[in-house]
């Protein structure tokens, strides 16, 4: 993995919050049309901060990355403070990707708010 940052290759080797939650607040399923893979984010929230992220992704080393790397960072933001989380920004945190991996942070910014939204679709 020598064209990745080692932000990348930490995330991808010692992934933060993966896993199943259970009763989720919000929760959504994308999928990047470009390789078919495959990411789910589930939030708890308590008093419109995202207290906790969880997330299951099928994919390559950068989707990983990108995943872990935003369920650490959103943890005790607003929603609002989420919603404005770019695909840009994920991928300036994780310190770059190589330029046929950048489409592999959408995966993790359109999750995050497809589940900000089911959030607030359920309470309204
Ligand atoms: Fe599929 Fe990276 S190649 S998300």
């Amino acid at each position: 993995m020598a064209a990745y940052s080692e932000t990348v290759v930490d995330h991808f080797e010692n992934p933060r919050n993966a896993g199943e939650m259970d009763s989720p607040d919000g929760e959504a399923t994308v999928r990047n049309p470009v390789c078919g893979d495959r990411m789910q984010v589930m939030l708890r929230i308590n008093d419109g901060r995202i207290a906790k992220l969880q997330w299951l992704t099928r994919g390559c080393p950068a989707a990983i990355a990108t995943s872990s790397w935003t369920s650490e960072h959103v943890e005790g933001w607003t929603l609002a403070e989420a919603e404005a989380l770019t695909r840009e920004a994920i991928a300036e945190g994780i310190g770059g990707l190589p330029r046929d991996k950048l489409h592999c942070s959408v995966l993790a910014a359109d999750a995050l708010q497809g589940a900000i939204a089911d959030y607030r679709t359920r309470t309204g």
